[in-house]
């Protein structure tokens, strides 16, 4: 086999390595390069709020605000979505849901499917009074 194919072959392996079990920042940018596939599903903000209801609501607050019954015991403090620094795309937001963040967001990549991901992320962006910057 020529150098170069090796190379690059070397390359793809190492890439899915990390694309399955490496850095989060690794797996939140590759996550965040996929269309979204419920933008322009009319019920998606209906459903992201069940689901933000069952899943998130205890650390995050009912209303989203980051006043969950759970937010005193953690040792961060949940997003506060509502606030008007808070402006991050939907691809941004799905990403940091699928992967969480260490010992103080759950990744839920496992526990939910994509579709209910980018609800909940649809849901959560459409709570933002400023438009997203990244
Ligand atoms: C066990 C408590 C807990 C649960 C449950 C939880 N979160 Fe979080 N979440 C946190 C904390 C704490 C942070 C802040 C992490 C930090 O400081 O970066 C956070 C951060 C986030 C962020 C990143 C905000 C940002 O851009 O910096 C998003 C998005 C998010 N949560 C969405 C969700 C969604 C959607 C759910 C439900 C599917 C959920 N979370 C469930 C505790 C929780």
């Amino acid at each position: 086999m020529p150098s170069v194919t090796r190379l690059l072959l070397l390359l793809v392996v190492l890439g899915a390595v990390v694309a399955t079990t490496g850095c989060s920042h690794v797996r939140m940018a590759l996550f965040m390069r996929k269309d979204n596939p419920t933008a322009s599903d009319p019920d998606t903000l209906a459903r992201g709020q069940q689901v933000f209801a069952a899943s998130c609501a205890s650390c995050h607050g009912d209303r989203a605000d980051g006043n969950g019954p759970r937010a005193s015991e953690l040792e961060a403090v949940p997003t506060n979505f509502l606030a008007p620094e808070y402006t991050k795309s939907a691809a941004r937001i799905a990403a940091r849901i699928a992967y969480g963040r260490g010992d103080v967001m759950p990744a839920f990549a496992g526990t939910l499917s994509e579709e209910a991901i980018w609800d909940a992320a649809n849901y959560l962006h459409s709570l933002q009074k400023a438009p997203a910057q990244r």
